[in-house]
């Protein structure tokens, strides 16, 4: 089978995950990256083998580029995967899915138009503990998901935001904890527990009120089509990035994820599964997750199957960080 042509567009922090599983897999060919930083710019053309370009548009224009990873500051992601799509090129992109609504809207639509394969990194949906825990929901086995709570206690200091200016900003970031490292977990939530309404949100900035416009601090209610209650709690307020924490309330039982470790309790007792894996590459909090969700979206483009977390999908976790930055009730909000 013919390789299909990757580019990687930014070649900053995350993108170490990508060439890393890029390399791995053997129907793809890596062949250009492209970052405004000439420097980085240099040090990954070197290291992975493959040409370079400052400007993002040739490099998705490249005849023999079939796919595009997108990890750039968020306000770019809608602009990028909307004119790759339309270049007629499949699109991996990292979250979030745009920084608005009305950007994930565009981006579906521009899939939709194009035939093409459009998909958000999400890869902690990928994780073994959280494939268990969907597996385990699936069967039934615990009956329906009842409610829960999701903890995201991260430490980020003000260097991550002064050395970054595209973060901490509604602008460029679209926010902070929620749309940037909570975002994971939320998706992770309706994944498992299903669609969810937000009934009530509150954000702030307590630690990094000088350092930057956005939120440092959300806590959020919602249900979800059952009836259930979920507690939301993410802040970068912490003193060490502490594992996430995600606890389901079922008809038969519970199940408590830490991190990588998965506790089990159902009629026939409480079981302990540790999904921790040895990483190569990229932070620990991060996951292990980038290696098989990049392997799955190529699998399914040359198999002719629509990608695992489609659009559609993904859009809805953008609608629910849409309506958390603009409750009502929030003590930061986004100017309109
Ligand atoms: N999935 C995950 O777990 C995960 C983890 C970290 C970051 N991310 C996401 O990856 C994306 C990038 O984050 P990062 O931490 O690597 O940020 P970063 O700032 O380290 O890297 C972004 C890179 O994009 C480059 N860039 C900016 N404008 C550009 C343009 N117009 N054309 C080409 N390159 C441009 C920058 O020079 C920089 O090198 C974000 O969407 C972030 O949320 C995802």
């Amino acid at each position: 089978m013919e390789k299909l042509g990757v580019g990687v567009i930014g070649c900053g922090m995350i993108s170490g995950n990508h060439f890393h599983a890029l390399e791995k897999l053997e129907n793809v060919s890596l062949r250009a990256v492209c970052d405004v930083d000439e420097e980085k710019l240099q040090k990954a053309a070197e290291a992975q083998g493959a040409d370079g370009y400052v400007h993002w548009r040739e490099l998705i224009c490249r005849d023999d580029i079939d796919a595009v990873h997108i990890c750039v500051p968020h306000y770019l992601h809608a602009e990028m995967s909307i004119f790759a799509l339309r270049a007629g090129k499949h699109v991996l992109c990292e979250k979030p899915m745009g920084v608005s609504l009305g950007e994930a809207r565009a981006m579906e639509a521009a899939a939709l138009e194009s035939g093409k394969t459009l998909t958000v990194c999400f890869q902690n949906r990928y994780n073994g503990a959280s494939r268990r825990m969907k597996e385990l929901i699936g069967s039934g086995a615990l009956g329906q998901v009842l409610g829960g709570s999701a903890f995201v206690t991260w430490n980020r200091a003000e260097p991550y935001y002064q050395n970054s200016p595209w973060r901490g900003k509604w602008e460029t970031e679209g926010g902070s904890v929620l749309i940037n490292q909570a975002v994971h977990t939320l998706d992770l939530l309706r994944y498992l527990a299903g669609e969810m309404t937000l009934r009530g949100c509150t954000m702030s900035a307590k630690r990094l009120a000088d350092t930057i416009e956005t939120e440092d601090t959300c806590d959020m209610l919602l249900t979800n089509s059952a009836g259930g209650r979920f507690l939301f709690y993410a802040s970068n307020c912490g003193a060490n990035n502490l594992p996430v924490q995600m606890h389901l309330l079922l008809e038969k039982g519970e199940l408590h994820l830490d991190g990588a470790r998965l506790t089990i309790k159902g009629p026939e007792g409480t079981a302990f599964e540790d999904y921790t894996t040895a990483l190569a590459v990229g932070k620990d909090y991060w996951g292990s997750g980038h290696g098989p969700f990049i392997q799955d979206f190529y699998r399914r483009i040359q198999a002719g199957q629509p990608p695992f977390i489609t659009p559609a999908d993904a859009l809805e976790t953008t609608r629910l960080l849409e309506e958390a930055y603009t409750y009502p009730m929030s003590i930061r909000r986004r100017p309109t």
